[in-house]
Protein backbone atom coordinates (compact mmCIF):
# COMPACT_ATOMS: atom_id res chain seq x y z
CA UNK A 1 0.00 0.00 0.00
CA UNK A 2 1.54 3.07 -1.03
CA UNK A 3 2.16 5.51 1.73
CA UNK A 4 -0.36 8.70 1.96
CA UNK A 5 0.35 12.24 1.70
CA UNK A 6 0.06 13.95 4.94
CA UNK A 7 -2.04 17.05 4.72
CA UNK A 8 -2.73 19.81 6.48
CA UNK A 9 -6.04 21.82 4.33
CA UNK A 10 -6.28 25.19 5.62
CA UNK A 11 -9.41 27.26 3.55
CA UNK A 12 -12.47 29.98 4.24
CA UNK A 13 -15.43 27.63 3.45
CA UNK A 14 -17.17 28.82 0.94
CA UNK A 15 -18.41 26.78 -1.34
CA UNK A 16 -15.53 25.50 -3.24
CA UNK A 17 -13.48 25.02 -0.31
CA UNK A 18 -16.09 22.52 1.01
CA UNK A 19 -15.65 20.95 -1.98
CA UNK A 20 -11.62 20.70 -1.53
CA UNK A 21 -12.32 19.60 2.24
CA UNK A 22 -14.56 16.48 1.13
CA UNK A 23 -11.78 15.49 -1.61
CA UNK A 24 -8.81 15.69 1.23
CA UNK A 25 -10.19 14.16 3.31
CA UNK A 26 -11.44 10.72 1.75
CA UNK A 27 -8.93 10.33 -1.05
CA UNK A 28 -7.53 6.96 -0.61
CA UNK A 29 -4.06 8.71 -0.90
CA UNK A 30 -3.88 11.32 1.42
CA UNK A 31 -4.05 11.80 5.05
CA UNK A 32 -5.86 14.64 6.68
CA UNK A 33 -4.23 15.89 9.62
CA UNK A 34 -6.43 18.94 10.49
CA UNK A 35 -8.40 21.43 9.04
CA UNK A 36 -7.81 24.86 9.60
CA UNK A 37 -9.89 27.82 8.87
CA UNK A 38 -9.47 31.35 8.16
CA UNK A 39 -11.33 34.83 7.32
CA UNK A 40 -12.16 35.05 3.99
CA UNK A 41 -15.14 34.65 2.00
CA UNK A 42 -17.04 35.14 5.27
CA UNK A 43 -15.71 35.59 9.00
CA UNK A 44 -13.40 32.98 10.75
CA UNK A 45 -16.71 32.52 13.32
CA UNK A 46 -18.85 31.31 10.10
CA UNK A 47 -15.89 29.63 8.13
CA UNK A 48 -15.15 27.39 11.13
CA UNK A 49 -19.21 26.85 11.75
CA UNK A 50 -19.20 25.86 7.61
CA UNK A 51 -16.38 23.51 8.14
CA UNK A 52 -17.69 21.84 11.21
CA UNK A 53 -20.73 21.75 9.41
CA UNK A 54 -19.17 19.88 6.37
CA UNK A 55 -18.00 17.55 8.54
CA UNK A 56 -21.30 16.95 10.31
CA UNK A 57 -22.65 16.00 7.25
CA UNK A 58 -20.56 13.90 5.69
CA UNK A 59 -19.23 12.09 9.04
CA UNK A 60 -15.62 13.32 8.97
CA UNK A 61 -15.26 12.69 12.16
CA UNK A 62 -11.47 11.77 13.05
CA UNK A 63 -10.19 15.00 11.20
CA UNK A 64 -9.60 18.14 14.03
CA UNK A 65 -10.73 21.69 13.03
CA UNK A 66 -9.22 24.92 14.25
CA UNK A 67 -10.03 28.66 13.81
CA UNK A 68 -7.58 30.94 12.62
CA UNK A 69 -6.92 34.25 11.90
CA UNK A 70 -10.10 36.54 11.70
CA UNK A 71 -8.50 39.75 10.59
CA UNK A 72 -5.19 40.09 7.56
CA UNK A 73 -2.36 41.04 8.20
CA UNK A 74 -1.95 44.65 8.16
CA UNK A 75 -5.27 45.67 6.00
CA UNK A 76 -9.49 45.64 6.88
CA UNK A 77 -11.28 41.52 6.10
CA UNK A 78 -13.15 42.36 2.87
CA UNK A 79 -15.02 39.03 2.85
CA UNK A 80 -17.16 37.86 -0.49
CA UNK A 81 -20.49 37.80 0.51
CA UNK A 82 -21.91 38.72 -2.55
CA UNK A 83 -20.11 34.61 -4.10
CA UNK A 84 -20.66 32.69 -1.06
CA UNK A 85 -23.99 34.80 1.32
CA UNK A 86 -24.24 35.99 4.71
CA UNK A 87 -23.46 32.20 6.27
CA UNK A 88 -20.53 31.64 3.71
CA UNK A 89 -21.95 28.98 2.57
CA UNK A 90 -25.58 29.57 1.42
CA UNK A 91 -27.93 27.48 -0.33
CA UNK A 92 -28.65 23.91 1.27
CA UNK A 93 -29.73 23.68 4.56
CA UNK A 94 -26.75 23.23 7.15
CA UNK A 95 -26.47 20.68 9.82
CA UNK A 96 -25.66 22.10 13.35
CA UNK A 97 -21.71 20.86 13.74
CA UNK A 98 -21.94 17.97 16.20
CA UNK A 99 -18.55 18.50 17.19
CA UNK A 100 -17.17 22.08 18.37
CA UNK A 101 -13.12 23.26 16.98
CA UNK A 102 -10.58 22.56 19.26
CA UNK A 103 -9.30 24.92 21.76
CA UNK A 104 -5.74 25.69 20.07
CA UNK A 105 -5.83 28.37 17.28
CA UNK A 106 -5.17 27.47 13.56
CA UNK A 107 -1.68 29.02 13.63
CA UNK A 108 -0.40 26.64 16.83
CA UNK A 109 -1.94 23.54 15.19
CA UNK A 110 0.10 24.15 12.04
CA UNK A 111 3.09 24.53 13.49
CA UNK A 112 3.10 21.65 16.07
CA UNK A 113 1.81 19.53 13.60
CA UNK A 114 4.53 20.31 11.17
CA UNK A 115 7.14 20.36 13.85
CA UNK A 116 6.24 16.92 14.92
CA UNK A 117 5.57 15.42 11.49
CA UNK A 118 7.49 14.65 8.27
CA UNK A 119 6.90 15.61 5.31
CA UNK A 120 3.72 17.76 5.95
CA UNK A 121 2.05 19.42 2.28
CA UNK A 122 0.00 22.65 3.30
CA UNK A 123 -2.63 22.86 1.11
CA UNK A 124 -4.08 25.94 1.01
CA UNK A 125 -7.53 27.42 -0.46
CA UNK A 126 -7.85 30.53 1.38
CA UNK A 127 -6.25 33.66 2.41
CA UNK A 128 -2.83 33.09 3.23
CA UNK A 129 -2.56 34.76 6.64
CA UNK A 130 -2.30 32.02 8.58
CA UNK A 131 0.02 30.17 6.45
CA UNK A 132 2.21 33.41 6.72
CA UNK A 133 1.57 33.58 10.34
CA UNK A 134 2.69 29.98 11.12
CA UNK A 135 5.82 30.80 9.09
CA UNK A 136 6.83 33.75 10.68
CA UNK A 137 6.38 33.04 14.00
CA UNK A 138 8.30 29.62 13.60
CA UNK A 139 10.55 29.90 10.57
CA UNK A 140 12.22 26.33 11.13
CA UNK A 141 9.47 24.81 10.16
CA UNK A 142 10.14 25.78 6.49
CA UNK A 143 13.06 23.76 6.72
CA UNK A 144 10.34 20.75 7.48
CA UNK A 145 7.40 21.63 4.78
CA UNK A 146 7.55 19.11 2.07
CA UNK A 147 5.46 22.03 0.31
CA UNK A 148 2.51 24.75 -0.33
CA UNK A 149 -0.08 24.23 -2.46
CA UNK A 150 -2.31 27.42 -2.73
CA UNK A 151 -5.26 28.01 -4.79
CA UNK A 152 -4.75 31.34 -5.61
CA UNK A 153 -3.45 34.24 -7.95
CA UNK A 154 -3.69 34.53 -11.65
CA UNK A 155 -1.71 34.61 -14.32
CA UNK A 156 -3.62 37.35 -15.99
CA UNK A 157 -7.13 38.73 -15.45
CA UNK A 158 -7.78 38.86 -11.36
CA UNK A 159 -11.87 38.55 -10.35
CA UNK A 160 -11.71 40.63 -7.59
CA UNK A 161 -9.97 43.59 -9.04
CA UNK A 162 -9.06 43.69 -12.73
CA UNK A 163 -5.42 42.67 -11.26
CA UNK A 164 -5.83 40.50 -8.53
CA UNK A 165 -7.33 37.09 -7.41
CA UNK A 166 -9.65 36.99 -3.78
CA UNK A 167 -7.65 34.91 -1.88
CA UNK A 168 -4.30 37.36 -2.58
CA UNK A 169 -6.16 40.22 -2.52
CA UNK A 170 -7.14 39.49 1.10
CA UNK A 171 -3.97 39.58 2.29
CA UNK A 172 -1.31 40.35 -0.23
CA UNK A 173 1.27 41.32 2.49
CA UNK A 174 0.74 37.35 3.63
CA UNK A 175 0.39 36.21 0.56
CA UNK A 176 4.12 38.10 -0.26
CA UNK A 177 5.82 36.32 2.85
CA UNK A 178 4.43 32.57 1.39
CA UNK A 179 5.97 33.48 -2.13
CA UNK A 180 9.33 34.77 -0.48
CA UNK A 181 9.58 32.05 2.03
CA UNK A 182 11.82 29.90 -0.19
CA UNK A 183 9.05 27.09 0.60
CA UNK A 184 8.30 24.92 -2.05
CA UNK A 185 5.19 26.46 -3.62
CA UNK A 186 2.20 25.17 -6.30
CA UNK A 187 0.19 27.89 -7.41
CA UNK A 188 -2.98 26.74 -8.37
CA UNK A 189 -3.67 30.28 -10.61
CA UNK A 190 -7.45 31.10 -11.85
CA UNK A 191 -6.20 30.26 -15.22
CA UNK A 192 -6.56 26.48 -13.78
CA UNK A 193 -9.39 26.63 -11.78
CA UNK A 194 -11.65 28.23 -14.32
CA UNK A 195 -11.76 25.36 -16.52
CA UNK A 196 -12.53 23.27 -13.63
CA UNK A 197 -16.12 24.06 -14.11
CA UNK A 198 -19.35 22.52 -13.18
CA UNK A 199 -20.97 21.84 -16.48
CA UNK A 200 -24.58 20.48 -16.61
CA UNK A 201 -23.32 17.23 -17.54
CA UNK A 202 -21.10 17.38 -14.46
CA UNK A 203 -24.24 18.21 -12.27
CA UNK A 204 -25.77 15.59 -13.23
CA UNK A 205 -23.76 13.15 -13.09
CA UNK A 206 -23.57 14.21 -9.37
CA UNK A 207 -27.18 14.20 -9.10
CA UNK A 208 -27.33 10.49 -10.55
CA UNK A 209 -25.22 9.12 -7.94
CA UNK A 210 -28.41 9.44 -5.66
CA UNK A 211 -26.34 9.87 -2.53
CA UNK A 212 -26.57 12.30 0.17
CA UNK A 213 -22.98 14.05 -0.19
CA UNK A 214 -22.98 14.50 -3.85
CA UNK A 215 -26.47 15.54 -3.11
CA UNK A 216 -25.52 18.48 -1.11
CA UNK A 217 -22.42 19.41 -3.77
CA UNK A 218 -25.07 19.70 -6.27
CA UNK A 219 -26.92 22.26 -3.76
CA UNK A 220 -24.23 23.86 -3.29
CA UNK A 221 -23.28 24.38 -6.59
CA UNK A 222 -26.60 25.26 -7.21
CA UNK A 223 -26.37 28.68 -5.21
CA UNK A 224 -23.21 29.00 -6.15
CA UNK A 225 -23.99 28.80 -9.91
CA UNK A 226 -26.43 32.02 -9.51
CA UNK A 227 -24.22 33.84 -8.27
CA UNK A 228 -21.42 33.24 -11.00
CA UNK A 229 -24.07 33.50 -13.55
CA UNK A 230 -24.81 37.10 -11.86
CA UNK A 231 -21.33 38.32 -10.77
CA UNK A 232 -19.59 37.20 -13.77
CA UNK A 233 -21.49 36.12 -16.60
CA UNK A 234 -20.40 32.27 -16.44
CA UNK A 235 -22.19 29.66 -17.64
CA UNK A 236 -21.49 27.22 -15.15
CA UNK A 237 -19.44 27.75 -11.71
CA UNK A 238 -15.48 26.93 -11.21
CA UNK A 239 -14.53 25.13 -8.40
CA UNK A 240 -11.75 26.71 -7.65
CA UNK A 241 -10.29 25.12 -4.31
CA UNK A 242 -10.56 21.32 -5.49
CA UNK A 243 -8.32 21.60 -7.86
CA UNK A 244 -5.29 22.66 -5.36
CA UNK A 245 -5.61 19.33 -3.71
CA UNK A 246 -6.33 17.37 -6.96
CA UNK A 247 -3.25 19.00 -8.27
CA UNK A 248 -1.65 17.24 -5.26
CA UNK A 249 -3.06 13.79 -5.68
CA UNK A 250 -2.58 13.49 -9.25
CA UNK A 251 0.37 15.78 -10.64
CA UNK A 252 -0.05 15.35 -14.69
CA UNK A 253 -3.56 16.48 -14.17
CA UNK A 254 -2.53 20.03 -14.30
CA UNK A 255 0.77 21.71 -16.45
CA UNK A 256 3.04 23.31 -14.32
CA UNK A 257 6.17 26.13 -15.58
CA UNK A 258 8.26 26.89 -12.50
CA UNK A 259 8.82 30.87 -12.45
CA UNK A 260 8.90 34.01 -10.23
CA UNK A 261 6.05 35.05 -8.46
CA UNK A 262 6.08 38.18 -6.99
CA UNK A 263 3.05 39.42 -5.00
CA UNK A 264 2.36 43.58 -5.43
CA UNK A 265 1.15 45.06 -1.73
CA UNK A 266 1.24 49.02 -2.91
CA UNK A 267 -0.24 49.17 -6.22
CA UNK A 268 -3.47 51.55 -6.77
CA UNK A 269 -5.14 49.59 -9.22
CA UNK A 270 -2.76 46.44 -8.96
CA UNK A 271 -2.80 45.76 -5.09
CA UNK A 272 -2.85 41.81 -4.57
CA UNK A 273 -1.62 40.89 -8.69
CA UNK A 274 0.77 37.60 -8.21
CA UNK A 275 3.27 38.78 -11.02
CA UNK A 276 4.13 36.20 -12.79
CA UNK A 277 7.38 36.31 -14.86
CA UNK A 278 6.51 33.87 -17.60
CA UNK A 279 9.40 34.86 -19.50
CA UNK A 280 12.00 35.61 -16.86
CA UNK A 281 12.65 38.95 -17.81
CA UNK A 282 13.07 39.77 -14.30
CA UNK A 283 16.32 37.02 -13.97
CA UNK A 284 14.97 36.31 -10.31
CA UNK A 285 15.13 32.51 -9.27
CA UNK A 286 11.94 30.65 -9.47
CA UNK A 287 9.85 30.23 -6.29
CA UNK A 288 6.83 28.46 -7.68
CA UNK A 289 5.91 25.90 -9.77
CA UNK A 290 2.58 27.70 -11.44
CA UNK A 291 -0.14 25.65 -13.09
CA UNK A 292 -1.47 26.05 -16.70
CA UNK A 293 -3.60 23.80 -18.15
CA UNK A 294 -6.43 21.12 -16.60
CA UNK A 295 -7.34 18.04 -17.62
CA UNK A 296 -11.03 18.73 -16.61
CA UNK A 297 -12.42 15.41 -17.27
CA UNK A 298 -9.90 13.89 -15.49
CA UNK A 299 -10.54 15.93 -12.44
CA UNK A 300 -13.68 15.31 -12.40
CA UNK A 301 -13.73 12.02 -12.77
CA UNK A 302 -11.39 11.94 -9.90
CA UNK A 303 -13.60 14.51 -7.70
CA UNK A 304 -16.93 12.56 -8.62
CA UNK A 305 -15.30 9.31 -7.58
CA UNK A 306 -14.94 10.50 -3.70
CA UNK A 307 -17.37 11.96 -3.53
CA UNK A 308 -19.35 8.83 -4.70
CA UNK A 309 -17.33 7.01 -2.00
CA UNK A 310 -18.90 8.80 0.95
CA UNK A 311 -21.26 6.86 3.30
CA UNK A 312 -24.76 6.40 1.66
CA UNK A 313 -26.71 8.22 4.92
CA UNK A 314 -25.32 12.15 5.75
CA UNK A 315 -25.74 13.08 9.42
CA UNK A 316 -27.20 16.09 10.67
CA UNK A 317 -29.07 17.15 7.72
CA UNK A 318 -32.29 16.57 9.76
CA UNK A 319 -31.16 18.79 12.16
CA UNK A 320 -30.36 21.46 9.88
CA UNK A 321 -29.77 25.17 10.87
CA UNK A 322 -32.50 27.96 10.00
CA UNK A 323 -30.24 30.44 8.89
O1 LIG B 1 -10.73 33.36 -6.16
C1 LIG B 1 -11.25 32.12 -5.77
C2 LIG B 1 -10.92 31.84 -4.35
O2 LIG B 1 -11.50 32.82 -3.52
C3 LIG B 1 -11.48 30.50 -3.84
O3 LIG B 1 -10.64 29.98 -2.86
C4 LIG B 1 -12.79 30.89 -3.24
O4 LIG B 1 -13.20 30.00 -2.19
C5 LIG B 1 -12.46 32.23 -2.65
O5 LIG B 1 -11.88 32.01 -1.38
CA1 LIG C 1 -11.50 29.41 -0.68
Amino acid sequence: MEKKQKIILDCDPGHDDALALLLAARHPSLELLAITTVAGNQTVEKTTRNALSVCTLARIREVPVAKGMAQPLVREARYAADIHGESGLDGPPLPLPEREAVSEHAVDVIIDLVRSTDDVVLIATGPLTNVASAITREPTILSRLKGIYLMGGAIGLGNVTPAAEFNIYFDPEAAAIVFNSGCPITMIPLEVTHQALATPAVMERLRSLGRPVPAFVCQLLDFFGTTYRRVFGFAAPPVHDPCAVAALIEPTLINMHRMYVAVETRGEYTLGRTVCDVYGVLGRRANARVGYGLDAARFWELLIETLASYEAVASGVGAAEQK
